[in-house]
């Protein structure tokens, strides 16, 4: 099936600052310039908040990683476990309908779907508490027939008990995931053949059924304020070491220039629903962002000046950042070629021209505050500078050596924007 936005779209998209907490908190545990990897994790929480991805909340997602929009609808557009369009509120069902699934019953269990849900996949129940969809193999095949439900899996399903869950869930209860035919696990139904000493010291539902009775958060959206918002093995981990929870790390805020409607927007709100409320982030246009990159002092002559945006503050610096040393025109009006820098395109070298910034020892010449300039006021490319190592590059570049990262640049265009 497509796997398309929607064509309703909500306004705008807010994490709670419970879930804004926990998202800026994962992102730390990546390394520097390998943020974007915590994406699928934001985009699960955003889903567990809203019951779904919008538009925006992929928009979201993506801006405070730093990639472009495209790059977050990928991923969200790639995998069924991110649902494109509204879902029941209480429960959204994915019956697997792979070859042992459906050789152990699966058009059974969608049946029961049918007749209790809504006729059509992805339509909503009549009450709007549910819907259901058939999914490609879940990978619990060992426990044919099985559905997934939330966050966990039902296994070993039967017409029956497909009804029984659903009909448990109408009524606010979440019935236990896992097998339901009594089964521990995947062992044989009949018992234990072998490794029978496995018995001692086991919890009473397997690992991940107990993680999900310890979490209880099978079927519920998450806030934030319900659940803990770290894992509970780590937890355990900190509660053994009686070591205080890393602190997240702040994620640095957008400059000014680069959001035109940034002044606009409310302080964060101390309320969630306030924090719900808050007004989609405007967009600049290209234009206006290189005119705010710009500056203002792009007089004739090509003496270095640092360009210092009116409104900034006397030192050069804009937001987290501090204005890097500019051009007028590059020296014997001959530019370096910026794009034998890795993750430098053809899009970025125009808009480091538009800065003044036309050579490789420029760039090799940036402070760290520099740096964060260049992160926050490349619009559209966020992190970009610091995460592929600009300076590194433009230092060996600078200094005459042809980087191994400029080579792999030249055969990988499509890094490129
Ligand atoms: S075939 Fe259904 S889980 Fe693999």
């Amino acid at each position: 099936m497509l796997r398309r936005l929607h064509p309703d779209q909500p306004e705008s998209f807010a994490f709670t600052s419970a879930n804004q907490a926990w998202a800026e908190a994962q992102i730390t545990k990546y390394p520097e310039g390998r943020q974007a990897s915590a994406i699928i994790l934001l985009l699960w929480r955003a889903q567990e908040q809203e019951g779904w991805l919008s538009r925006p909340a992929i928009e979201h997602v993506s801006e405070m990683l730093g990639l472009a929009f495209i790059r977050g609808l990928e991923v969200a557009s790639f995998y069924f476990m991110f649902q494109l369009q509204p879902v029941g509120s209480v429960a959204h069902i994915q019956v697997c309908g792979t070859t042992s699934c459906m050789i152990c019953g699966a058009e059974d269990l969608m049946a029961v779907c049918k007749e209790k849900i809504a006729a059509r996949p992805h339509e909503l129940s009549a009450d709007g508490k549910f819907s259901w969809e058939e999914v490609e193999c879940l990978g619990s095949c060992a426990n044919a027939p099985m559905a997934q439900i939330g966050k966990d899996y039902y296994e070993d399903l039967t017409t029956d008990r497909m009804g029984e869950i659903i009909e448990e869930l109408s009524a606010g209860r979440v019935p236990t995931p896992g097998p339901q035919n009594g089964r521990y696990a995947s062992e044989p139904l009949s018992g234990l053949t072998s490794l029978t000493g496995y018995d001692s010291g086991k919890t009473q539902y397997n690992a991940s059924v107990q993680l999900a009775k310890d979490i209880g958060d099978t079927v519920k959206r998450i806030d934030g304020t319900e659940v803990p918002l770290v894992t509970p093995w780590q937890d355990k981990a900190a509660n053994a070491s009686t070591k205080p929870p890393a602190k997240p790390k702040t994620r640095t805020a957008p400059s000014a220039p680069v959001t035109e409607t940034k002044a606009e927007v409310a302080p964060a709100p101390a309320s969630e629903d306030a924090s719900r409320a808050k007004p989609k982030r405007g967009k600049t246009a290209p234009a206006e962002q290189t005119d705010a990159m710009k500056g203002e002092n792009h007089a004739a002559g090509a003496a270095p000046k640092t360009d210092t945006p009116a409104e900034a503050p006397e030192d050069g610096t804009t937001g987290s950042g501090s204005k890097p040393v500019t051009l007028d025109a590059p020296r014997d009006a001959r530019a370096d070629d910026l794009k034998s820098i890795k993750g430098i395109g053809p899009k970025l070298e125009a808009m480091l021209h538009d800065s003044g910034i036309y050579h490789h020892d420029q760039i090799a010449a940036w402070t760290d505050a520099e740096v964060a300039w260049a992160d926050q006021n490349l619009a559209g490319f966020k992190g970009r500078a610091s995460r592929d190592g600009w300076v590194d590059q433009a230092r060996k570049l600078a200094a005459g050596a042809e980087s191994k990262d400029s080579t792999r640049a030249k055969k990988d265009g499509n890094h490129k924007e």
